[in-house]
């Protein structure tokens, strides 16, 4: 079986390079955008400022065969699973954050920890703030 992935959009932040990034999320950071394709703009309808949602993005140009790594946050080895690592066999990102504001396809929230123009793949809404 394959899997057919389409990107809706891309992601706006800061940061040029990999190591701009900060490690991870932090709902303090700067604000970034989510920019969703315009025929995505429906599936907008009834997402709303302050609530709470599970970003979906993609990574490129990472090693997809390395089972075990060094984390710089624990300063020891762990098997990829155990890690939020950018190096996985499928580079899927994911971060929940706040909707700070929503204009029209754009949608803002603070904090993301990736390149800018790293495509989008999805968004839901976090599993306790379904409204
Ligand atoms: C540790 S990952 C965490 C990603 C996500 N928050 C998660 O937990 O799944 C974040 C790091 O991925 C790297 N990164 C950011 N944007 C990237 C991109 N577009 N492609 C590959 N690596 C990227 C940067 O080194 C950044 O610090």
């Amino acid at each position: 079986m394959k899997a057919e992935l389409v990107f809706i959009g891309h992601i706006e932040t800061p940061y040029k390079t990999k190591d701009e990034c900060p490690r991870n999320i932090s709902k303090d950071g700067p604000l970034c955008t989510i920019v969703l394709k315009e025929k995505y703009e429906e599936g907008l309808y009834r997402l709303e400022p302050g609530q709470k949602i599970l970003i979906l993005y993609w990574f490129e140009n990472v090693n997809r065969k390395l089972y075990r790594q060094y984390s710089g946050k624990t300063g020891r080895y762990a098997g990829l699973f155990a890690l939020r690592t950018p190096n996985r066999p499928n580079p899927i990102a994911a971060a929940t954050l706040k909707i700070e504001k929503i204009e029209g396809c754009r949608i803002f929230v603070k904090g993301l920890d990736c390149i800018s123009g790293t495509p989008l793949l999805d968004i839901k809404p976090d599993i306790n703030d379904i409204r």
